[in-house]
């Protein structure tokens, strides 16, 4: 064999040989590009003592049209899919507040708790959700598999009704989409 041949062809088995050692660190890194979630929305009804996790928590000293300055918080589940009964993957915790003169608009803060999957760890998503529709609001950061993480949260609502003992609930999807600022943790 021509040594140039030789040459490269060696380079070509290093080549090789540093991308499949690249492709196990990748692997081996849990970071995910994508996930999708559901959860439920459980606002307590005036009468209502159970199966609520969400509760009106502030409000305008004088009552405003179209709720505006109501503040609610909750802690809702995120489920592997749109049941109670299936698989709790971890927690939403954090506050909407009423923020449009007109109403329609919530202005939301809330951490999502991943603990009972890979990868582990939390993300925070902040920004305008349009009652109704499709919203989508930027993730600003994260913890352990999620450190370092930026990208987009996309909720949709599913559906909405009254339970039995009175709370409004709604079904919502949630996409996150991830991308990592730093090459490697
Ligand atoms: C809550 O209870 C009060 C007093 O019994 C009743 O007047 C009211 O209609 C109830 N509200 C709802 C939403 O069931
Ligand atoms: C994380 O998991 C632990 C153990 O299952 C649980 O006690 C805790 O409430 C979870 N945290 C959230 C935010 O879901
Ligand atoms: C409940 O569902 C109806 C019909 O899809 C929708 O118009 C409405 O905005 C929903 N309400 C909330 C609070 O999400």
């Amino acid at each position: 064999m021509a040594p140039v041949a030789r040459t490269v062809l060696l380079a070509t088995a290093y080549y090789v040989l540093i991308l499949l050692l690249s492709s196990c660190l990748i692997r081996a890194d849990n970071r995910p590009s994508k996930i999708t979630v559901y959860n439920y929305l459980s606002i307590q009804g005036s009468n209502s003592t159970s199966g609520y996790n969400t509760v009106l928590c502030g409000q305008p000293p004088s009552a405003q049209p179209n709720s505006f300055g109501q503040t609610y918080c909750f802690d809702m589940p995120l489920l592997k899919k749109r049941s109670l009964t299936s698989r709790l993957l971890g927690r939403v915790q954090g506050t909407f507040v009423f923020t449009a003169l007109e109403g329609s608009i919530v202005f939301v803060s809330e951490t999502f708790t991943l603990n009972r999957t890979s990868p582990k760890g939390t993300f925070t998503g902040v920004g305008l959700e349009f009652i109704g529709r499709v919203s989508s609001k930027p993730i600003t950061g994260g913890t352990d598999d999620f450190a370092f993480a930026n990208g987009v949260a996309t909720t949709t609502p599913l559906s909405n009704g009254t339970d039995a003992v009175g709370n409004f609930f709604a079904w919502f999807k949630y996409e996150f989409v991830f991308s990592f600022r730093n090459s490697l943790k």
